[in-house]
């Protein structure tokens, strides 16, 4: 019987991609999204349902969990991934801003999980998959709310691993480096003044042209994928993490900081 994955942020990036790979081959899944009007025609697949879902709200959450139970009788995976950026120094962060952020990026994975656990503890498994990024492990400027979020989400995926492991659900991280998505376009940004306008203008630049130059969503799709069929334990599944992320991990920390301060501060 061919398995279930429902996924959240679907409409575009790494959650479409993920939606047709997995469609292509012979999974069932339910490719959820804000506004399912707006579908891109690549998700016109018989394998996929293409479903609303803001994980900001729990109605909707709930409506289409039982939508997808109804046509597929079981969710064996679910893929926590939307999300999007904020940009800007802290100090210009509007505080509802940085609320609307955590209710997308870490409440919104929090509210999808808790109504998909009891109906994976029904079923006796289920694996969940949570899209952190390499800015979960490790820090940048003036992005400081979104990576407060996907830190948080690191540590939430590790905390709920070993609760859920009496229950064979298993939890798993996906941790991307740059990837070429409608990422940027779905991002927020602060206005900012000085004195931090140059800097930030350095940042930008310098993170937008990583992420046109990023790898293809499918190729986050395929580690996905993988971590789909790997029935070990493991928690965290790099994709395409670039240099940055080794200098980080390997370099001692004056010498990454002076580097990371040259490349993207002043
Ligand atoms: N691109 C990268 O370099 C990169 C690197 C590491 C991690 N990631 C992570 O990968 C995930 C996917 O991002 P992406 O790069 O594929 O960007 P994307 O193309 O902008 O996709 C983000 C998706 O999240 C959805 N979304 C936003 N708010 C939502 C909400 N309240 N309810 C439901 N869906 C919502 C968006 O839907 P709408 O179309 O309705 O806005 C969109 O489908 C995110 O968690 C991101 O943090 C990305």
């Amino acid at each position: 019987m061919a398995k279930t994955i429902l996924i959240t942020g679907a409409s575009s990036g790494i959650g479409r991609a993920t939606a047709v790979y997995f469609a292509e081959r012979g999974w069932n899944v339910a490719a959820t999204m804000r506004e399912p009007v707006k579908a891109d025609s690549v998700l016109q697949h018989p394998q996929i349902s293409i479903l609303a879902l803001d994980v900001t709200n729990a109605d909707s959450i709930a409506q289409a969990i039982a939508a997808t139970l109804t046509r597929y009788k079981k969710i064996d995976v679910l893929l926590n991934n939307a999300g999007y950026g904020l940009f800007g120094p802290i100090e210009a962060i509007d505080g509802q801003q940085i609320q609307q952020q955590f209710a997308t990026n870490l409440f919104g994975l929090i509210g999808v999980t808790q109504q998909i656990l009891p109906v994976m503890r029904g079923s006796g498994e289920g694996l969940i998959l949570n899209v952190s990024s390499i800015i979960g492990r490790m820090a940048l400027p003036y992005a400081s709310s979104y990576i407060a979020t996907k830190f948080a989400v690191e540590g939430l995926s590790e905390s709920m691993r070993y609760e859920l492991e009496p229950f064979n659900i298993r939890v798993k991280m996906i941790e991307p480096g740059s990837i070429n998505t409608e990422f940027g376009k779905g991002s927020k940004q602060m206005a900012v003044s000085d004195p931090y306008r140059a800097s930030m203008a350095k940042f930008l630049a310098v993170f937008t042209k990583s992420n046109a130059a990023g790898a293809k969503p499918e190729e986050v799709a395929k580690v996905i994928y993988r971590a789909a069929n790997d029935s070990s334990n493991r928690l965290r599944y790099l994709a395409k993490p670039g240099p940055f992320f080794w200098m980080n991990r390997f370099l001692p920390d004056a010498v990454w900081r002076q580097l990371l301060v040259k490349a993207m501060v002043k």
